[in-house]
């Protein structure tokens, strides 16, 4: 079986070819980082229309890269939601009108469970065993969840159990708008990373800002006291002149440590309450290497097995869509091009 995943959810334009024992033959994305960062965050209209110009040349690409032909293509799976609804519409209209020329069924997916999903492509370490815990974390969405399979093989259902959620900001946003308040420019997160890192490596102190644990026992999150609390601090400091580069290294560092211990300690305290054995780390904030390594230390204290695709699988891309269709494969349809654009879909 070969699938086709395209996702245009956000602003990245990505189309993937997996096979139906879910290796990647291609993965290919296109960032539109040039066309938003001069605003600072990503523009709705502006990425619609890019994807519009981007879609077929991309879906090539990944066609070329995979070296199958279209007509081999047994599924088209593309993102329905949740994501922007112009952005969502310009891979859906891409994906119905090639699954109408060719007669490929096409099946829509919920870019969430595409993130999941990224995990079971990984090599090594080896895709994890169901159940698990999952993180998502991402520009739109930070949530834990409990995911479980009914039945064993490739006929078992896939069960996602909302554990946990973000009550305001995602943290991905968290880290754009800190990103935005020092100034370091878009896409925030690996901005701040590499601040983080620099002022780490010069031996310059993180200033330290307020964790959000929330109630005991709760496995919600809640980022934008820690935003607020950087916004003040940098207010309070700028009295003082424009920041430097070692106090905006020092910001950086203290604010991705904050929002890095909550998510580390509050998805392996799930695991331990929900007796399961693995953690998956999914999304675009998974591309943190400081969260990746904060995890797998806590993980190690209580033997938790930990899989954390590598990095281009954590940021949106077309093939972990695909293994959502490789998964669904028996509710892929010629008919599913009534299928709509869902801006807020739920897992
Ligand atoms: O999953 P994704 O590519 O798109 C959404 O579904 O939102 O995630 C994008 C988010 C952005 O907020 C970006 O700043 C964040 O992931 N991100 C990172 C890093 N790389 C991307 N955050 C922290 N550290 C990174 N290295
Ligand atoms: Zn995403």
């Amino acid at each position: 079986m070969l699938v086709l995943g395209i996702d245009t959810s956000c602003d990245d334009t990505s189309a993937g070819v997996v096979t139906g024992d879910l290796a990647i033959l291609s993965n290919v994305v296109s960032s539109q980082d040039e066309v938003h960062t001069k605003f600072g965050g990503v523009v709705p209209e502006l990425a619609s229309r890019k994807h519009l110009e981007n879609i077929i040349p991309i879906v090539d690409s990944a066609l070329v890269k995979a070296g199958v032909a279209l007509k081999e293509i047994d599924i088209i799976a593309v993102t329905k939601g949740p994501g922007l609804v112009g952005s969502l519409v310009a891979g859906i209209s891409a994906a119905k009108a090639i699954s109408l020329a060719l007669q490929i069924p096409l099946l829509g997916v919920n870019h969430l469970e595409g993130h999941i999903a990224s995990s079971l492509l990984t090599k090594n370490p080896p895709p994890p065993k169901f159940p698990f815990v999952a993180l998502v974390v991402s520009g739109g969405h930070t949530s834990l969840y409990l995911v479980k399979k009914d039945g064993e093989g490739e006929g078992g259902t896939i069960e996602y159990v909302l554990k946990g959620q973000t009550l305001d900001d995602a943290a991905g946003e968290a880290f754009d708008k800190v990103a935005k308040l020092l100034n370091l420019g878009y896409p925030g997160g690996r901005l701040i990373e590499k601040a983080a890192a620099l002022a780490h490596d010069a031996g310059w102190e993180g200033v330290t800002f307020p964790r959000a644990y929330l109630k005991k026992g709760s496995f919600d999150f809640s980022f934008s006291g820690v935003k607020t609390s950087v916004r003040n601090y940098i207010k309070a400091s700028e009295k003082d002149g424009d920041l430097d580069d070692e106090l905006k290294g020092r910001i950086a560092q203290g604010f991705q440590e904050a929002v890095v211990e909550v998510l580390a300690k509050k998805s392996i305290s799930l695991v331990l309450t929900e007796g399961v054995d693995t953690l998956v780390v999914c999304g675009g904030v998974a591309a943190n290497g400081r969260l990746r390594e904060v995890i797998f230390e806590g993980a190690v204290e209580h033997d938790i097995r930990v899989v954390i695709p590598k990095r281009e699988l954590c940021t949106d891309n077309g093939a972990m869509i695909g293994a959502v269709g490789v998964l669904r494969a028996n509710e892929a349809r010629l008919d599913n091009l009534s299928m709509n654009a869902i801006s807020r879909l739920k897992i």
